[in-house]
């Protein structure tokens, strides 16, 4: 695809995201790059959850009546859009959370719970607080020791050193499919079949892959997959937590409460079967509902395209900034998706950042939530630049010339 071509496409996709129109601050063109924290949401989307909302809103899985069917029915029907989307075996492998945070806590939770004193996981150096802080957590019941996996100068892992880290006390190896601040692919195929051949599960947080490239939870062989619809075009407030039913089947429930029991008494309750067994409580029904027009936005847009303007985004942005004096950008692995973390001199990140959203460009500045991987990278923080399909070459230039701007006023 030429850079003609694709932008006559992308203009397509992009009139199908209204909040791309709006301007800021006056008459600024909104250029979003946030997209790592949040991507947007397309029409079919926000129309649907406009339709449930309007005509199907009612409690799931409690009543006899009409609406409820109806309700129950478009959660069940995302169960299945969602396994499909993703290669599960069977939809009951689908668990409905509020986020990739909530299915890491659940599976902090349920399966850590059987740790004990001087049980270990491998974590690495670049993960979210996501997957750092709930199996710290886990420390209130059983001294378990967290081993880390440390990357390269230009932000790889340090395959060598992971395949060190297992002994006969890791039980699990939990790690991130993609940087959400270096942009890092891993190698999840080949980091899930070492720690198999140690007889260690593996959680993969694909917060940041979902969006970007096709999942195949069983060609992976990953045991637990996690990621967030707010990040790939869906609602906000949903995630999925997809694990292998036996392994689901052993886990006691993450939280208790309405729709995830057979029998309560006093004395005893039993559980429901999979996935209700997890999903204690009423569930925000209308974004489930939701999420399968995000998925097909997806696959209607198709992956070659998505990735095709994406690295095409980031390669023009990449080449650009380096011109820039100054500029240090934070992972720079010839496997990575778009997101560029970066510094310029001296000027703090949230200078440049505020900077850049007076002239209309939303960034990240901060630390990203991995705060231990700036620790590692020597910086307080950092700005994030990052892309969506429906961002244009103009986004691009209209983002290199807005920092170019605020470089020569910082410096
Ligand atoms: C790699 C990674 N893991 C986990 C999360 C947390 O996702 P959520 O806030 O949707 O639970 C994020 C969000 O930025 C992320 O990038």
């Amino acid at each position: 695809m030429s850079r003609m071509e694709d932008t006559e496409v992308i203009g397509r996709i992009r009139d199908e995201f209204p909040i791309l129109e709006r301007k800021t601050y006056g008459e600024r063109p909104l250029v979003y790059l946030d997209n790592t924290a949040s991507s947007q949401t397309p029409r079919e989307v926000l129309a649907e959850i406009d339709n449930i909302y309007t005509l199907h809103k009612a409690n799931v899985h409690r009543g006899v009546h009409l609406l409820s069917r109806e309700a129950t029915d478009l959660q069940e029907a995302s169960r299945r859009s969602v396994a499909e989307f993703i290669n599960a075996a069977s939809p009951e492998e689908v668990i409905f959370t509020r986020g990739t945070t909530e299915g890491i806590n659940l599976v902090a939770s349920s399966f850590g719970g059987e740790f004990r004193d001087g049980d270990e996981i491998i974590l690495t150096v670049m993960e979210h607080h996501a997957n750092i802080v709930p199996w710290q957590l886990l420390r209130r019941h059983a001294d378990i020791r967290i081993r880390v996996v440390p990357i390269t100068d230009d932000g790889a892992l340090d395959l060598e050193e992971y395949r060190r880290l297992f002994n006969p006390r890791t039980r699990l190896a939990s790690f991130c499919h993609v940087s959400n601040v270096l942009g890092t692919l891993n190698p999840v195929a080949e980091m899930i079949a070492i720690a198999h051949s140690h007889g260690v599960p593996v959680l993969v947080d694909g917060a940041q892959a979902a969006p970007h490239f096709p999942i195949d939870v069983r060609a992976l062989d990953a045991d637990f997959y996690v990621f967030s619809s707010h990040k790939m075009y869906g609602p906000t407030g949903i995630g999925v937590l997809y694990g292998k039913r036996d392994l689901l089947e052993k886990m006691p429930p993450y939280q208790g409460g309405g729709e995830m029991i057979k029998h309560v008494s006093f004395e005893h309750t039993t559980f429901a079967d999979l996935p209700f067994k997890f999903e204690a409580g009423t569930p925000d029904y209308v974004g489930i509902g939701a999420f399968p027009k995000a998925l097909d936005f997806i696959r209607r847009t198709g992956w070659n395209t998505i990735s095709e303007q994406e690295k095409m985004l980031l390669e023009f942005a990449t080449e650009e900034m380096e011109r820039i004096p100054g500029m240090k950008i934070y992972g720079t692995t010839p496997d990575k998706e778009a997101v560029i973390s970066f510094n310029v001199g001296t000027i703090h990140n949230y200078d440049l950042g505020l900077m850049l959203d007076r002239q209309g460009v939303a960034v990240r500045t901060g630390h990203h939530c991995a705060q231990p991987l700036m620790e590692r990278l020597g910086v307080p923080g950092t700005v994030r630049a990052s892309f969506a399909v429906y961002n244009t070459l103009r986004d691009a230039e209209l983002f290199i010339e807005a920092l170019r701007k605020a470089v020569a006023m910082l410096s």
